[in-house]
């Protein structure tokens, strides 16, 4: 049977990853969010929805198709929103709208969420805005995966400082060393820079295969699945 799947933030870095692996899998119908028609490849069972995100009360007509299946990749930085406060409506705000509109109209569907590791603790804006989306989320009643990732490895074209920093200071090889060398730390994997094709793999079978009620926290080693030879390869 035909599973319906919405899909926000699928242009980004972790989304356009998890837009490929849906596109291998015909029993599933997506719905991308967009801001612009034309952000994404072309395949047969997506369709693009221009979706205006700071309009509140576009969020419940979104739901009144079917949708089994919710996947929020959605993410910005303070500098490239421009304030404290246009970061938050991205980070925050329009996920809790997507989770609390979804759990209005079909209660049995499932989310999957890309969170971030330290968002546990909360603290700050950008962790403080990833705790809040992920009480939502638990307090909705949704069955969920949430994916925590550290910093991401990806061939995003944008500069980002610090990204660029950690992945250039822990490349590959020194991944596959602290694999070996810090095998059993949990400290270590929670702050492994991770592939973000590994991430979306994780976050789409998770979400997949959750039960009804389920709420799983996927961080550390659960992102790292294949073996350090495959680490950080398109
Ligand atoms: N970068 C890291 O190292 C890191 C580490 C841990 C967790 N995370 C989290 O992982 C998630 C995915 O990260 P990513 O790097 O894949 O994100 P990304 O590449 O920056 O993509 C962000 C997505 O959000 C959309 N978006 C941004 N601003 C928007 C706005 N104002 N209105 C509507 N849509 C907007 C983008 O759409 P457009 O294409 O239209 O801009 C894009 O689809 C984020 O929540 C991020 O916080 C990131």
């Amino acid at each position: 049977m035909t599973q319906h799947v919405v899909i926000a933030g699928g242009s980004g870095e972790v989304g356009r990853q998890l837009l490929a692996l849906l596109a291998q899998r015909p029993e599933l119908s997506l719905r991308a969010l967009v801001r612009q028609l034309g952000s994404l490849p072309a395949s047969a069972n997506l369709e693009e929805v221009p979706f205006d995100f700071e309009d509140s009360a576009a969020y419940g007509p979104l739901f009144a198709r079917p949708c089994d299946l919710l996947l929020i990749a959605l993410g910005t930085t303070r500098a490239k929103a421009g304030s404290a406060e246009a970061f938050l409506r991205v980070d925050r705000d329009y996920p809790m709208r997507l989770i609390s509109a979804l759990a209005t109209t079909h209660p049995g569907a499932k989310v999957g969420l890309v969170s971030s590791v330290g968002a546990d603790r909360g603290k700050g804006l950008y962790l403080g805005a990833k705790a809040t989306v992920e009480a939502e989320l638990a307090a909705s009643g949704l069955s969920h995966a949430i994916v925590r990732p550290s910093f991401l490895r990806s061939d995003r074209r944008e500069f980002r400082l610090l990204e660029v920093l950690v992945n250039r200071l822990i490349a590959p090889p020194w991944l596959a060393l602290g694999r070996m060398a810090f095998s059993s730390s949990p400290a270590w994997w929670r702050w492994a820079p991770v592939h973000v094709r590994e991430v979306a793999a994780t976050l789409l079978e998770a979400t997949l295969s959750l039960k009804p009620g389920q709420r799983r926290v996927l961080e550390g080693l659960d992102l790292h699945p294949g073996p350090a030879s495959r680490w950080g390869k398109p």
